[in-house]
């Protein structure tokens, strides 16, 4: 009996309570209605920048852009753009362009950010999402930020044939490939499946970096309170280093490289075909 009510008051503590209350603010209506996983919630959480309904929409804004789990968010973007940018000036330096694929890019903020890169031509990307409105905003974006050699299209990442199709009607091979903020969706199978179609599509000495999650300091806030774009029940999968270590190796992928962050929350994990 006791146990019921305990159930009855943490369920109308998290989803009429702070549900309501989180809605006032950019961040907690993304996640709540817009859906948790949107490449829009990644953008305002890499602008820091709170806003909301009224003062309290502010300061609810203001304490989630602030929660560690939103600091290892930004934390991880940093992270994909010094990979890149390093990858880049490797290139660079044997007179090679490099050329990305961002897999559910959302904004490709940490491409984005690699603006000088861009524009000399030194890298190109490509970035694919299957959310119309992600495709609009990166567009509109980079449009704004006057940034060269990076494009969005729509599209699902895992019908990669399709991808494989599109690449080489357009003649153009990724020497990297990025997924960041997309396994943690998904279960093992259709993770290592990716990571196949990734690894066949690479041509040798090619990289991949993606992130993933071994923890998340608000798992049960965002669990209790996050939906998808589809309106689900947010599922998400945590997986420690070791399990990206054996799964890239037996891939085939070598030179793997796992960064753990100050928060033990995201990997960054690199590796090379
Ligand atoms: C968590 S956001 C990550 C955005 C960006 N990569 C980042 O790390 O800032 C996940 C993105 O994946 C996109 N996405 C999810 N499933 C996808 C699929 N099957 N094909 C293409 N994009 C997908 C979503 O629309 C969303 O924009």
């Amino acid at each position: 009996m006791i146990k019921k009510i305990l159930v009855y008051l943490d369920n109308f503590l998290y989803k009429v309570i702070l549900k309501n209350l989180l809605k006032t603010s950019k961040l907690g209506f993304g996640i709540i209605v817009t859906g948790a996983e949107s490449g829009a919630n990644f953008e305002h959480m890499y602008n820091n920048r709170p806003e909301g309904s009224f003062l309290i929409g502010r300061f609810v804004d203001k304490a989630l852009l602030n929660l560690p789990a939103v600091q290892a968010t930004r934390g991880r973007k940093e992270d994909i753009e010094k990979v890149v940018w390093n990858e880049v000036g490797n290139n660079r330096l044997l007179g090679r362009k490099t050329r990305v694929l961002d897999l559910a890019s959302g904004g490709a903020r940490y491409l984005r950010e690699l603006a000088e890169e861009h524009h000399n031509g030194d890298v190109e990307s490509i970035c694919i999402d299957k959310d119309k409105l992600c495709v609009q905003m990166g567009k509109k974006l980079s449009a704004r930020e006057g940034l060269k050699n990076i494009k969005f299209f729509r599209g699902d990442i895992f019908k990669l044939v399709h991808l494989r199709k599109f690449a080489s009607k357009l003649n153009w091979i990724p020497d990297v490939v990025i997924a960041s903020g997309l396994f943690i969706y998904h279960n093992n199978d259709a993770t290592e499946r990716m990571l196949r179609e990734i690894y066949n599509f690479l041509p040798a000495e090619g990289l991949v970096i993606f992130s993933s999650y071994e923890n998340l300091s608000s798992r049960k806030l965002m669990r209790k309170v996050g939906s998808t774009s589809a309106g689900e029940e947010w599922t998400l999968y945590y997986r420690k280093p070791d399990y990206w270590r054996n799964l890239l190796y037996k891939i085939g992928f070598r030179q793997i490289f796992i960064l753990r962050d100050q928060w033990r929350m995201n990997n960054i994990c690199t590796a090379r075909k």
